[in-house]
């Protein structure tokens, strides 16, 4: 089984990347191009059109002899943004708990394939920003608190959507990882912290072959995201080798001169002024556009500048095949114009599997779930976040209410629904219209109480939610208590039920007061499970699917064990340097409700036989690793339970005492399926960064000297066998 599962991945990789040019081809391509263009069409292309004016979120200026089209830039992470007929799938941070390489690229080839079938030319993810804080407003857009994790997630997005010869566009490039004063304020951070956490997903990114990066609305040391001539040029394009171009964050230009030579490549949306609406175009001119042929007259920015932006863009629309057969854009700025172009395909049925896989069971008492649906005479389900939108779906303008079940987020990372699948639905199509009870009123608590009592089991939902803070909204978590009476609720719900059955959907940790209370015998955690939310809930509860979704971030006892919080000043400090998440709370000695990387299974898993195996390339005569070191970390796991099902097997690397690094680390993860009694071996090789500190003073990554451990287990606080190496 595990051999097919890895002879799979390795066809699969293969065939991904026979699609996409390498940027030398693509360069070889660009340069007969952009050599035909005069400056004004090298500057038109990097200019966008301003807001509302064009199909797409972002619509850069067309040029004719030499043609080259208007690129059309859409959001987002999750699916086609402002559209319909489109797939409203599993948020980043569900893509994130599933730890399913093989799920997550799936969802990135829909993905590709529907902005592609919308002749979108650039989707404006991965969104890549870490949870810094578990009350970051855009962190489910994200993939949690580990870059490790992260920039997994982002490679296998970036490739999937990459094969359809859709640009895909990792942001927000960087330290934009809380929404209050994110258009003001400065983060601040040490070099080291930026490289092993922050950096980290980016230049995986840059590794899969991004087409484009988004600089962000902040500024990092008082220097604008879209102008910082050191993390654009030094770093992004130098030290990481990125080839693709820098598109700014939607008017996070500030500057013609300072950004065209600090690195930025394409001014988004393009105008200069924020609209005074969603609807209304913005002013006419544009930092770039004329006054960036202007400032290369004045010789202020080089021509030979303009001519990098012009070949960055079209080298990435070269690479991605644009220039055959790409489909005509079918989307119209307002939506109700839009044409009709159906992309869904059957691509529910990955969301359906992908929301199951990305279940996190967190509490199982006696083997409450699964539900044999047969066995079962009744059934109550109480909570608003177990229904429908009271008012129907898409109703809120980018989901900026939290009505009914919670799908998704809010603000620019959302996609309207094609239809939304209730857990309450889903539950009804398992049990039957006559076994169940409900209520979806969050505050009677008493009529919760009533309806519970006599039923067998009671489930009890409730919501957490969060997003962009656009539009005078402040997007991020103001605490990490449920919404809607969801404390009260569930304990309600528990007093009059012995078996209680919690489910959360949230953008991230939730207090739970009520954890411990005896009659809650499973808690659920679908996160944002998107359009098929019900049936995937249904798949778990029933045991259809075995769950094997983890969390990617930490869920804390007390709000006050987590060590970042939303930070009030204009200066946005990232005094934790590398103990973020589970690396804070592992540092410190503090014990979380629920680790990063845990999750129950319906059956249990042993590990056995962990080895490791060291290959150094060592220059005797330098006295210095000249090469890769490659760690290999082997494991043999079985299935020693009652079901088949999934392990995701976790491989964490404690550096030797000299670094002075975090506890652990992850450094890698691999899910394995296995039926009862199965076993299989499975293997972790960890390459040169992997195992390498940023070492400020050369400013290079140096694997430190001394023992390192390398621990595997079923979650960051289950850790099963550890072994020490040395180079
Ligand atoms: C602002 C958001 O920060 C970004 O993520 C999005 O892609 C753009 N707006 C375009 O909508």
């Amino acid at each position: 089984m595990y051999s097919y599962f890895f002879i799979s991945i390795l066809f699969y990789t293969a065939v991904v990347h026979a699609n996409v040019l390498s940027w030398d081809e693509a360069y070889i391509k660009a340069a007969v191009l952009v050599g035909q263009m005069s400056l004004d069409q090298k500057v038109a292309i990097t200019t966008g059109r301003g807001w509302a004016n064009g199909p797409c979120g972002g619509n850069t200026y067309p040029i004719s002899s030499p043609h080259f089209p208007s690129l059309c830039l859409q959001d987002g992470p999750l699916g086609v943004r402002g559209a319909n007929n489109v797939t409203s799938g599993v948020a980043g941070i569900n893509a994130a708990a599933s730890f399913d390489k093989m799920a997550i690229r799936a969802r990135a080839d829909y993905l590709g394939k529907e902005f592609r079938g919308k002749g979108i030319h650039v989707q404006l993810g991965p969104a890549v920003n870490m949870m810094r804080s578990p009350k970051s407003g855009r962190a489910w857009e994200g993939s949690g608190e580990d870059p490790y994790l992260a920039g997994i997630v982002a490679a296998e997005s970036i490739k999937g959507v990459q094969a359809h010869g859709v640009i895909a566009n990792v942001k927000h490039y960087i330290l934009n990882d809380q929404e209050l004063n994110r258009m003001t304020s400065s983060s601040e951070i040490d070099a080291r912290t930026l490289h092993e956490i922050h950096l980290w997903p980016f230049a995986r990114s840059v590794e899969a072959g991004v087409g484009s990066v988004m600089c962000s609305f902040n500024k990092i040391s008082g220097v604008h995201a879209c102008e910082n001539d050191y993390l654009l040029n030094t770093v992004l394009k130098g030290e990481l080798g990125f080839k693709g171009f820098v598109v700014s964050d939607w008017w996070a230009t500030h500057s013609t001169v300072q950004a065209a030579n600090g690195g930025l490549d394409m001014a988004m949306p393009g105008d200069i002024t924020l609209p005074t609406a969603i609807d209304i175009p913005g002013s006419s001119d544009s930092y770039f556009g004329k006054n960036l042929t202007d400032a290369v007259i004045q010789k202020d920015v080089s021509e030979s500048r303009t001519t990098d932006m012009a070949m960055r863009i079209v080298a990435s629309w070269y690479k991605m095949h644009q220039d055959e057969n790409f489909p005509q854009t079918q989307l119209s700025f307002d939506q109700r114009n839009s044409p009709f172009v159906n992309v869904q395909e059957n691509h529910r049925v990955l969301v359906r599997e992908m929301g199951a896989a990305s279940n996190v069971l967190l509490k199982n008492i006696n083997f409450t779930l699964p539900i044999v649906p047969s066995q079962v005479k009744s059934i109550a389900v109480i909570g608003s976040d177990a229904g429908p939108p009271p008012n129907g779906i898409n109703t809120c303008f980018l989901n900026y209410c939290s009505n009914g079940t919670l799908a998704q987020g809010w603000g620019s990372g959302t996609a309207d629904f094609p239809y939304l699948i209730d857990p309450l639905q889903g539950l009804r199509e398992v049990f039957g219209d006559t076994k169940i009870k409900s209520t979806l009123n969050d505050w009677d608590l008493h009529q919760a109480a009533e309806i519970a009592k006599d039923a067998d089991f009671a489930f009890v939902f409730s919501n957490a939610d969060s997003g962009e803070g656009l539009l005078g909204i402040y997007g991020d978590r103001k605490n990490l208590s449920l919404w809607q009476n969801g404390d009260n609720l569930i304990k309600a719900v528990a007093d009059a039920n012995s078996n209680t059955i919690v489910v959360i959907h949230s953008v991230g940790p939730v207090l739970m007061p009520w954890i411990n209370h005896p009659n809650i015998k499973a808690v659920l955690w679908p996160g944002l499970p998107g359009q098929e939310s019900g049936h995937s809930l249904a798949d778990i509860v029933t045991g259809k699917v075995n769950p094997s979704g983890r969390l990617p971030y930490t869920i804390a006892k007390r709000e006050e064990d987590y060590n970042v919080d939303i930070d009030l000043d204009q200066v946005v400090e990232y005094s934790e340097r590398l103990l973020m998440g589970y690396k804070w709370f592992d540092h410190a000695g503090i014990e979380p409700l629920f680790p990063f990387g845990y999750g129950l299974s319906y059956t249990s898993f042993d590990y056995d036989d962990l080895k490791v195996k060291t290959r150094v390339f060592y220059d005797d005569d330098a006295k210095r690793i000249v090469s890769d070191a490659i760690v290999r970390a082997s494991i043999n796991v079985r299935n020693r339970g009652t079901y088949d099902g999934a392990e995701i097997v976790q491989a964490y690397l404690s550096f030797p005492k000299s670094a002075n690094s975090p506890p652990q680390q992850l450094r890698g993860f691999e899910k394995i399926f296995l039926q009862k009694g199965q076993n299989a071996t499975v293997e972790f090789d960890l390459r040169k960064t992997e195992l390498s500190i940023w070492d400020v003073s050369t400013g290079t990554w140096v694997i430190p000297a001394g023992e390192f451990t390398i621990g595997i287990g079923a979650s960051s606080r289950d850790i099963r066998m550890s072994i020490g190496f040395t180079f």
